[in-house]
């Protein structure tokens, strides 16, 4: 079974998306081999990872509305990026018509559909990172209940933050209600850093008093993410992104050593 683990905060723009998906590069040019399964409906991630919809694929809401275990085998898809390492990554898309899922939250077992859905299904994988939605609500909740581990990811403002602790704090009360009860938050990414704004310094300051050593990297703000992001393109294909992608490289491998694949 591939290590699950999934990203969030109860903000939104706090870069999850961002963090689930060059940490997914990272990791797949490491040599590992890595599912993302988007439970956003927004469908940023899958987008990004040059992934283009159309109507006879399969994604994250039919493997849950059909309820039965392993379904996500016949989900996950290749990414749309041609570099070398990108067969190493598959994804398990969404669109908007995951919200629906939302609308389930009552029905008997409704958390576990994930879990239910992986069953089985990510053996093959060394990881999957489940790309979480601002919300605590429900596809939160189902993502929470199929994973092994939580992290965050944040940019370094008082709201962000404060949503971070607000997740790690959810994700802690949680396990035992979602039958999950061995889930723990081990860490969390500082993203879109910038050393200028003078309120960045002083979060990054309260995010390492706060989380101490599970920060697990700082990110600087940089156009050439969002721009990489913009057009769903690999952080291999953009122009000076070396440094960049070293501090990608360096969050993969804290991310190994945090979680070996087993
Ligand atoms: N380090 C960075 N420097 C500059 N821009 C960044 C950086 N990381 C991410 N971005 C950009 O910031 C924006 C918000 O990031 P992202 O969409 O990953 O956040 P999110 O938490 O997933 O948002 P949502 O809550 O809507 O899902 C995006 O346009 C993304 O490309
Ligand atoms: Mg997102």
């Amino acid at each position: 079974m591939a290590r699950r683990v999934a990203i969030g905060n109860n903000k939104g723009g706090a870069k999850k998306s961002t963090t689930a998906v060059r940490l997914a590069e990272a990791l797949a040019k490491l040599g590992k081999t890595v599912g993302v399964a988007e439970m956003d409906p927004q469908g940023n991630a899958s987008r990004r990872l040059g992934w283009k919809d159309s109507p006879d694929k399969l994604t994250t809401s039919e493997a849950i509305e059909a309820n039965a275990l392993g379904v996500a085998s016949q989900v996950w898809q290749p990414i749309g990026w041609q570099t070398d390492y990108a067969h190493r990554i598959v994804v398990m898309p969404a669109r908007y018509t995951l919200e629906d899922r939302a609308l389930e939250a009552g029905q008997r077992g409704a958390y576990r559909r994930l879990a239910k859905a992986l069953k089985g299904a990510d053996d093959h994988l060394d990881y999957v990172l489940i790309d979480c939605q601002p919300s605590l609500g429900h596809l939160t909740q189902m993502a929470l209940a199929a994973a092994h581990y939580a992290i965050g990811s944040t940019e370094p403002e008082y709201d962000s933050l404060e949503a971070l602790v607000r997740f790690r704090d959810f994700v802690t009360a949680s396990g035992e209600d979602l039958a999950n009860p061995d889930l723990e938050f081990i860490g969390a990414v500082v993203s879109g850093h910038d050393q200028r704004t003078g309120g960045h310094v002083g979060q990054l300051a309260n995010a390492r008093t706060l989380f101490g050593d599970r920060i697990w990297g700082v990110v600087p703000r940089r156009s050439l993410i969002a721009n990489a992001d913009e057009y769903g393109k690999p952080l291999d294909e953009m122009a000076d992104s070396a440094q960049i992608r070293a501090v990608f490289e360096l969050l993969a491998k804290r991310f190994i050593k945090e979680v070996p694949p087993v």
